[in-house]
């Protein structure tokens, strides 16, 4: 059998580490095997010795599946600090030399121990729309450490947004775009003008809030209320009042960063594509749609035309859960 070409992509979620291994045939590409962890360092306050040894913990177990593969890693959105840039239209070697300097400043800006990154996010006629990441070179060295000290190949240390336009701009390349990934701990919201990303902003509340604020007004404990968000039954109607306060509060936020959006682009967003596990809540689509007017998807509910799914994958592809450890794997790709 021939060695088919694979790239993994590890999105580390504050509930768990979500690892997609794509496998590329020809023009196709495969989901070969997915893999979610529940993240043992689970808040990200704990200590960077802690979150390494946890990464170093996941890599060992799946030591065999990952060896010689292009792996990409994923800094979390709220560990990332953004620029955009516009340059003017110039020759390649200008341009790096350009990008050099503003490095150089966004450095000097922050102050601090920092690693600073670019992506060229969309050539205009006559400039250069630029995507400047910064992250701290503690984080950045905490994943080199931990995919090395496992023996295996890191490709690339990515970013979120890029990550997430790789996966949803084929369905909507014409489109304004508002995705938003309801994790765990985080809700990240970002914006897409016809499929490049404009910017993307990290909302302290997520899914665990949701499962607080039942297990509170229904004095349970968190696994129980975990259970009956998920699943409310004949308590759908009194689960959806009790956490009406907080998706109200979420709905504002995103409607806060399309309005900026609109102002400055003088354009509308009518799109929304919601994902991550939080995404799935029961009700929440049609919540927002009834706030905003605004034609909503759930991720799962998208084709991702150029991927198959490998039909030996018991656990199916739940494309709310992997979509952004999806876009780290294509990285590896293109
Ligand atoms: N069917 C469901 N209905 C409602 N919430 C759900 C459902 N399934 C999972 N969740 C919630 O999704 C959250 C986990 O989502 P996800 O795996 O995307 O988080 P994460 O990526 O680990 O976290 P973060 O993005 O904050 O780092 C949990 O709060 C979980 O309770
Ligand atoms: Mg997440």
């Amino acid at each position: 059998m021939f060695n088919l070409p694979k790239f993994v992509g590890i999105d580390v979620g504050n509930r768990a580490i979500k690892i997609v291994q794509l496998e590329k045939c020809k023009n196709k590409l495969r989901v070969k095997n997915l893999w979610s962890i529940p993240n043992r360092s689970e808040n990200r306050a704990c200590s960077k010795e802690a979150g390494c040894e946890n990464l170093i913990a996941v890599f060992d177990l799946l030591k065999d599946h990952l060896k010689k593969q292009k792996i990409t890693i994923g800094i979390p959105n709220d560990r990332a600090l953004y620029k955009k840039i516009e340059l003017p239209k110039m020759g390649p070697g200008e341009l790096k030399q350009a990008i050099f300097w503003e490095k150089k400043e966004l450095m000097e800006e922050l102050d601090g121990e920092y690693v600073v990154d670019y992506e060229v996010i969309k050539a205009k006629t006559n400039s250069y729309e630029i995507l400047m990441a910064a992250a701290s070179k503690g984080d950045v060295m905490g994943y080199l450490y931990s995919v090395r000290e496992s023996g295996l190949f890191l490709e690339a240390i990515d970013i979120y947004p890029l990550s997430i336009s790789r996966v949803f701009k084929s369905s909507f390349p014409e489109h304004n775009l508002v995705v938003v990934d309801i994790g765990a701990a985080r809700t990240e919201i970002t914006l897409f003008d016809c499929g490049k990303v404009d910017f993307t902003y990290s909302v302290p509340t997520g899914g665990d809030d949701m499962t607080k604020l039942i297990a509170k007004s229904f004095s349970l404990n968190e696994s129980e209320a975990e259970s009956i968000k998920k699943n409310p039954g004949n308590y759908q109607n009194e689960v959806k009042e009790c956490l009406t306060p907080l998706i109200h509060h979420l709905t504002l936020q995103i409607i806060r960063c399309i309005k900026y959006f609109q102002q400055r682009k003088g354009e509308e967003v009518k799109t929304a594509v919601f994902t991550g596990g939080g995404g799935k809540l029961l009700g929440l689509k049609d919540y927002f749609f009834n706030e905003t007017r605004i034609e909503v998807f759930l991720a799962h509910e998208l084709d991702f035309p150029n991927i198959e799914i490998d039909p030996n994958l018991k656990s199916g592809f739940d494309k709310m859960e992997f979509s952004c450890a999806l876009g780290y794997a294509l990285r590896g790709v293109f």
